[in-house]
This record gives C-alpha cells, sequence and structure tokens, in this order.
C-alpha cells in the first residue's frame, strides 16, 4: 500500500476533517471523494474564492492567476484551495463554518433588469428583480450570464438578504466585455441568468470590532453588510466598533457616501472615513490611500477585518496586518478592480 499524506481541514468553527491523500492528489478531489464539498467557483485559480491560509506544512499550487493572489501572499501561506495539490503534510484553515460548506447550493435562477443607472464617473447601479427572494450570506455575489449566454462577469449584492431585488455597482471597464453590454446593449425587461450565490467573502455573526476597507466598486458587498447589521437585533452585534474605509481613484467615483452616512443611526460604533487618490480643488475630502489611515490606525487586536477592492490595495492591508500582529485567519478579503 503507498503512503498517503494527511492534509488537515480546519474550518472557522474548529470542526476538523484530516484527508489522507496520494502525493499530487488535488485538496478539491480529495474532499470531494470524502464527501465534503468547499467552497469554490471557477476551479481555475481566477476568481479567488476559495483562498484559504495554511498554518503548518506546504501544499504545490498549480497556475493561478496572478491577480487573486500575490507573491507575497503565496509566501504568507496563502492558497486557492482549487489549485492546491498534496505533497507533504498541511493543515489548511479554510474561513467558514462547516455547516457553510455543506448548505451551498448549485442553483441559480433567471433575473429580469430592472434599472441601470450611473451613478458616479464609469460606475453603473444595476437592478435586477427575481420571481422570488434570493438568500445569500451578505458579501457574496452572483455570476451573472449575459442575454444571448456567451459570458458571465461576478459582481456582489449591495442590498441585504432575502429580497427578489438584487443591486449591484458595476465600475465600466474601456474594452470590458460586460462593461460594453451594460452600457450599450442591456435593456430594462431582459432576462439574465444568475449563479446561486458565491463567497467567502461575507459578514460573520459575531460581536467583534469591525474594520471594513472597501476601494472602488469594493463598497458594494459592504453596503449589504452595513443594511444586515443595522437590521441586527441583538445590541452587542449592532454596536460593536467598526471603522469603515471607503477609498476612490477619484472623488468623482464616488457612490452611495450619504446612505452609509444613513446608518451611523442605527449602528452607534460607525465611523465612516473617505479618501481618494485625486480631489477637485476645494473638495472636503481627503486626498490619499486608504491604506494610508489603516496604518495609522490603532486596531483592538480581537477585530475582524473585510478588505475589498483592488488586488495592490489587498494586499497592502494583509501586509499592514502582519505588521500590526492581528492574526491573518481574522481578515477575509476579496479582490477585483472596480
Ligand atoms: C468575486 C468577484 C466579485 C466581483 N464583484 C464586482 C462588483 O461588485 N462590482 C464590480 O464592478 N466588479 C466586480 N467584480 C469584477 C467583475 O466580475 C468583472 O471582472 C469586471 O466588471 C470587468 O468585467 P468586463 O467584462 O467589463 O471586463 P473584461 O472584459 O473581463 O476585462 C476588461 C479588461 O480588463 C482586463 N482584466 C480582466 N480581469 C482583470 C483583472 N483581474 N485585473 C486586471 N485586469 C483585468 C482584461 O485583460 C481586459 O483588458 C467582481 C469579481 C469577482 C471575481
Ligand atoms: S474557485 Fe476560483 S480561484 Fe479557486
Amino acid at each position: 500500500m503507498s503512503n498517503t499524506i494527511p492534509v488537515k481541514l480546519v474550518f472557522s468553527d474548529g470542526q476538523t476533517n484530516t484527508l489522507q491523500l496520494e502525493e499530487g492528489t488535488s485538496i478539491l478531489t480529495g474532499a470531494r471523494d470524502r464527501g465534503l464539498s468547499l467552497l469554490v467557483d471557477c476551479e481555475q485559480g481566477n476568481c479567488g474564492t476559495c483562498q484559504a491560509q495554511v498554518s503548518h506544512g506546504m501544499l504545490e499550487m498549480e497556475e493561478f492567476s496572478p491577480y487573486v493572489l500575490s507573491e507575497a501572499e503565496c509566501a504568507n501561506g496563502v492558497v486557492l484551495v482549487c489549485r492546491a495539490k498534496a505533497t507533504q503534510p498541511a493543515t489548511i484553515e479554510l474561513p467558514y463554518c462547516a455547516d457553510d460548506a455543506l448548505a451551498a447550493s448549485d442553483a441559480g435562477c433567471a433575473a429580469v433588469v430592472e434599472r441601470i443607472e450611473p451613478v458616479a464617473e464609469d460606475t453603473i447601479a444595476l437592478t435586477l428583480v427575481t420571481e422570488g427572494a434570493v438568500s445569500f450570506l451578505p458579501g457574496q455575489y452572483v455570476n451573472i450570464t449575459v442575454p444571448d449566454g456567451s459570458f458571465e462577469r461576478s459582481f456582489s449584492m449591495a442590498n441585504p438578504p432575502g429580497s427578489q431585488r438584487l443591486e449591484f455597482y458595476v465600475a465600466l471597464r474601456p474594452d470590458g466585455r460586460f462593461s460594453h453590454w451594460l452600457t450599450s446593449e442591456a435593456r430594462a425587461g431582459e432576462s439574465v441568468s444568475l449563479s446561486a450565490p458565491r463567497g467567502t467573502f461575507y459578514l460573520r455573526g459575531d460581536a467583534r470590532p469591525k474594520v471594513m476597507v472597501a476601494g472602488g466598486t469594493g463598497l458594494a458587498p459592504f453596503l449589504s453588510m452595513l443594511a444586515q447589521l443595522a437590521q441586527e437585533e441583538r445590541p452587542e452585534i449592532r454596536s460593536a466598533a467598526l471603522t469603515l474605509f471607503v477609498g476612490a481613484r477619484h472623488e468623482r467615483q464616488l457612490f452611495e457616501i450619504e446612505r452609509i452616512e444613513q446608518f451611523k443611526d442605527r449602528l452607534p460604533g460607525l465611523q465612516i472615513h473617505v479618501s481618494c487618490d485625486e480631489i477637485s480643488p476645494g473638495s472636503s475630502h481627503r486626498r490619499g490611500r486608504v491604506t494610508q489611515l489603516l496604518e495609522a490606525l490603532s486596531i483592538d487586536q480581537s477585530s475582524s477585518i473585510y478588505v475589498c477592492g483592488p488586488p495592490p490595495m489587498v494586499d497592502a492591508v494583509r501586509a499592514i496586518l502582519k505588521d500590526k500582529q492581528i492574526p491573518a485567519r481574522q481578515l477575509y478579503a476579496e479582490k477585483f478592480i472596480g
């Protein structure tokens, strides 16, 4: 009998599963063979959904997009589970509970375009309506397939769960296919297909202090999280300290700032800091990077840190937290350029 390699999976609720894998076996395949569906999406190393932390040992990685995982992250033991193979004993910390993995659904649905409206420079608000209410965890995303079925893109819900009306904020890219469809072809009343909600970047239901860092349309998932927190009935969760940093390349690209200010009525611990790389003369906004503000912040060591935005911003936040000795398992991150 050949020797197998133990790979221990540790879920965030403390549940563990040890896979005994032949050398070179993919972690995803090994887990599936044991009846465990780990949370994944593209399975190609392109979306970053399956990010996890190796706390002991090492895994070999197959090819992946450098946009979703940087060299520094790899050096710090961050892996994409869908691209990881067993070569020596290892422990992987997964940023979600075992139950969340079991509850993952593959069923998508149809939706009808209700609203397409510019809300800031190169930023469009898109509202889709589904037949029934869509349940998801605040912070998650869906893949939207355009009407002719030719391609799909991922977008994070900005509304709280449980509604038929899904709100998205889309950053337009000059040669982007989805950007072109949205600005030139999409019409109210048209049907698109949605995947089931996906992703491990979602609000955890604890009362820890929270720091949230949003870059560009990376604010979208935080709008969903803030709305969910504002509806929270447990006062220890609703009143916990919450510092939100909102960054944009130019202040003309800021959106929904008034809406997030209004959450302060329900969230007494909420502090908001807005900072843009470029501002207009006489602007009331701060010029600079949100990461500079984060660097200067004294962070409670027990805080959960949520960051969503361009890869360099997420990498910079990870480095700052390392300097501040905040454990990597307290960081939840999603990368996209928006
Ligand atoms: C989990 C997840 C959630 C997302 N949520 C949102 C959201 O809420 N709002 C939002 O605006 N966007 C979001 N995105 C990004 C979105 O899915 C699209 O990638 C984006 O809108 C560009 O699509 P496009 O078809 O217009 O451009 P594309 O046709 O895909 O690309 C346009 C140009 O960008 C280049 N490019 C493609 N990907 C990258 C990359 N990662 N880095 C640098 N250049 C690249 C291409 O080479 C091309 O030149 C999310 C992405 C992921 C993975
Ligand atoms: S599932 Fe997309 S990177 Fe692993």
